[in-house]
């Protein structure tokens, strides 16, 4: 296995023999490589739904979709998904699964289509890196902050004026309170922010949203984020624990498509280790 460091703190090229990646051989040394970097990329490797499973279950257990072991189309293109509306939340920071108690452990995308040149890269921030560099005081600071996860604040950033109906579409949905800290089995910190950020617990909302904003743009610093451009065949992995991710812009009529596969979280998150 060879692994090329795409930036110093986040993302990892990794070339492997196809027959080694299936194999499950690496799995325990792909999963610590991706907790390490945040982000993996596997160029060309044309995975077929099944190929994809197969290497999913080595790292973890596949989120089941309607009770099956099956991939989901990511795209805007409503005839392909009936979440279609809900992909467009995915063009600002999020982590998968932030509005479960147990987010996901991460998700893996295989390109299908590509988007238009220039358009529809995904990026990736390690959370991990942009915790650790926080000053001490600041770290401090932010142990005990509660925030409050929900669909809604994702759904809001693409349609702010939703219908009644919509709010309780939203609403039905499972929300979280979850530290903006997670303390990790592992030993490590990561910061746990995203459009699903509704408010801070217990703080002004104003106050509140200032915090989220700050850390935001702290967390989203050029050195922590690996921006991946899509080729023919790329398969792509994140961490959902110490990670978020967004698209970069593609038309709303794009047939971009992914084919993705998302890991069942293992650990709730927690304020303390
Ligand atoms: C996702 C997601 C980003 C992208 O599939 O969860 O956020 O670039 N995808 O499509
Ligand atoms: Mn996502």
């Amino acid at each position: 296995m060879d692994v090329r460091h795409a930036k110093p703190k986040v993302g990892s090229i990794v070339t492997i023999d196809r027959h080694d990646f299936l194999s499950g051989r690496y799995a325990s040394e792909i999963y610590r490589l991706l907790v390490e970097r945040s982000a993996l990329v596997f160029p060309e490797m044309f995975l077929s739904d099944d190929e994809q499973l197969q290497f999913a279950s080595s790292i973890g257990e596949v989120s089941l979709i309607g009770g099956s072991m099956a991939l989901q189309n990511v795209t805007l293109d409503s005839s392909l998904s009936k979440v279609a509306d809900y992909t467009r939340g995915a063009f600002y920071w999020h982590i998968d699964g932030a509005n479960d108690l147990i987010p996901a452990k991460a998700t893996m995308l295989s390109v299908r289509t590509l988007p238009e040149p220039g358009t529809g890269d995904t990026l990736i921030a390690n959370t991990y890196a942009a915790y650790d560099d926080l000053p001490e005081q600041q770290k401090q600071a932010l142990d005990g902050i509660l925030v409050r996860h929900a669909l809604e604040a994702s759904q809001r950033y693409v349609n702010p004026t939703p219908s009644v109906s919509e709010l309780t579409r939203w609403q039905s949905y499972p929300s979280q309170t979850h530290p903006l800290v997670w303390h990790h089995v592992h030993g490590r910190s990561s910061l746990l922010l995203g459009n699903t950020c509704f408010y801070v617990e217990g703080m002004e909302l104003a106050e509140g949203n200032m915090l989220l904003a700050r850390m935001m743009e702290w967390a989203t610093q050029d050195q922590y984020v690996y921006r991946h451009t899509w080729r023919e065949g790329d398969f792509v992995i994140f961490d959902n624990t110490g990670a978020m991710h967004r698209a970069a812009d593609y038309s709303l009529n794009s047939k971009r498509l992914m084919r993705r596969t998302t890991l069942c979280g293992e650990e709730p998150v927690t304020a303390t280790a």
